[in-house]
């Protein structure tokens, strides 16, 4: 794969810009800004995105969605935290980065996509990983707080970018077997959100579809789309 980068002082967000102008930019372009200000997450929440985070967006045109796109991004994410890091990470299915099994959060991922008459007219994948940040939210974390230095920002998505090109060719079973043993809460349990409803349930794994399979009363159920609550 090749990487065409294209740099942003300031945007919006890197996946809206995509979503606005994908017909002019190739497979494989990366959006990277060094702030946005209407950085947006999972849910219609806001990504915060002040100066000194990673903050990306990777455009790919591919013949066919794969679905196990936002775990590639996830499992490729944690490795370039491990590698940068000491600190074990973890992946909160389906698309955090936790630091290990704390509720501090590093990294999150949006993905999103257009399909029409079958046919994929882009899948973007946003990617905002707190790497310089002093000050975050109560609830996340940044490699500078665990580190106690500062990153270059440029080192880290180059390391990323390789990570995931590899990961991007292996098979699903090997991707999930990753997962699997990154994944957050195995064997605890949870509250789960689950089409409105919330469930208590024990974390089990992930399955090859990327599903999460849970146990709840003594029955396994697989949860296509949710959320583990903390
Ligand atoms: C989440 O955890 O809710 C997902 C956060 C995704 C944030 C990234 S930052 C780069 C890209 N542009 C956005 O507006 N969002 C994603």
């Amino acid at each position: 794969m090749n990487f065409k980068k294209v740099f942003f002082d300031t945007i919006d967000s890197t996946n809206t810009y995509l979503i606005n102008n994908y017909q002019s930019y190739d497979n494989n372009t990366i959006i990277i800004s060094k702030t946005q200000t209407n950085g947006r997450g999972q849910k219609n929440n806001v990504w915060e995105s002040q100066i000194g985070g990673l903050y990306f967006s990777i455009l790919l045109k591919p013949y066919k969605i794969n679905t196990l796109i936002s775990l590639i991004a996830g499992i490729s994410v944690l490795e370039t935290l491990k590698y940068f890091s000491d600190k074990d990470f973890k992946i909160k299915w389906p698309n955090d980065i936790l630091l290990n099994d704390t509720k501090k959060k590093i990294s999150g991922i949006l993905v999103e996509s257009k399909v029409i008459n079958n046919e994929v007219k882009y899948l973007i994948v946003g990617i905002g990983i707190n790497i310089n940040q002093d000050c975050l939210l109560d609830n996340a974390i940044s490699l500078k707080n665990l580190e106690n230095k500062e990153f270059d920002l440029n080192n880290i998505l180059d390391y990323f970018l390789n990570k995931f090109q590899e990961n991007i060719k292996y098979d699903d079973d090997f991707i999930i077997e990753k997962i699997n043993n990154n994944l957050f809460g195995k064997n605890n349990f949870f509250e789960i959100l689950m089409n409105d409803n919330i469930i208590k349930a024990k974390i089990l794994c992930v399955n090859k579809e990327g599903h999460l399979i849970v146990n709840c009363d003594n029955k396994e159920i697989k949860i296509l789309s949710g959320r583990i609550l903390l």
